[in-house]
């Protein structure tokens, strides 16, 4: 049987990346995670002191960066420019300005067209903001992930105090729905939901409910 591509869509923090990889892994597809792009570009204009307002600037530094996801024993490894810097596009900074580097349309042409090429062969769950609705506008299985704020907030800290690291919920609740602002009222290609797309609120759900409705929408269609 043939294989099919699975865009994965929503808000800050709703555990779509979670769900992805659990769902790949099922199927053995590829998980491509395209925060991780933005992510690493806005890592590389931060150190090279590009103006995040600069559009023009911004997708200059791009044509000349190269950023690959790799799959590794312990998870997927981002590099950029042949640098892993997996841990590197998670920091505060980056979070805090990833979505001003998002918003311009010329970063996200020549980011939809990488994406697009590693969809090509199919066989792929992608999860962002724009993959519904823009970089896989026919894909078979379109999902969009959602969950409260609060909801979103909790998770993310709970998942920084286990890894041991500082967290503040009040904090991380403010930068989410900052995030999720900017997201949502950009011009280009901003956070919506795909018509065609199945909408999961996973405010009470667990991992395993979520990519269990996912992969029964995929086994519909394969
Ligand atoms: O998925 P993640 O939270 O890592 O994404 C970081 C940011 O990258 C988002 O807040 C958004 O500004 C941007 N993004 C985007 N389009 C995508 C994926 C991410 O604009 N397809």
């Amino acid at each position: 049987e043939g294989k099919i591509a699975i865009a994965i869509d929503g808000p800050a923090a709703a555990g779509k990346s979670t769900v992805a990889k659990l769902v790949a892994k099922k199927l053995t597809y590829i998980y491509v995670d395209t925060g991780a792009m933005y992510r690493a570009l806005t890592l590389k204009a931060i150190k090279q002191h590009v103006s995040l307002e600069s559009e023009a600037d911004l997708a200059a530094l791009l044509t000349s960066t190269t950023i690959e996801l790799k799959q590794s024993e312990n998870g997927q490894k981002v590099y950029l420019d042949q640098q892993d810097v997996t841990v590197d596009i998670r920091s505060l900074e980056v979070t805090n300005n990833v979505s001003y580097v998002a918003k311009h349309a010329s970063v996200r042409k020549d980011m939809v067209k990488r994406q697009q090429a590693l969809t090509e062969k199919r066989g792929v769950v992608m999860d962002g903001r724009d993959i519904g609705t823009h970089v896989i506008p026919d894909a078979e299985v379109k999902i969009f992930l959602h969950a409260t704020v609060e909801e979103r907030a909790k998770r993310r800290h709970e998942e920084n105090i286990s890894k041991g690291f500082n967290s503040n919920i009040e904090e991380l609740k403010e930068e989410i729905k900052q995030r999720d602002l900017i997201d949502t009222k950009r011009e280009s290609a901003p956070l919506i939901k795909a018509e065609d797309a199945v909408e999961i609120d996973t405010t009470s759900l667990s991992i395993d409910d979520v990519a269990r409705q996912i992969l029964s929408e995929a086994l519909n269609v394969l």
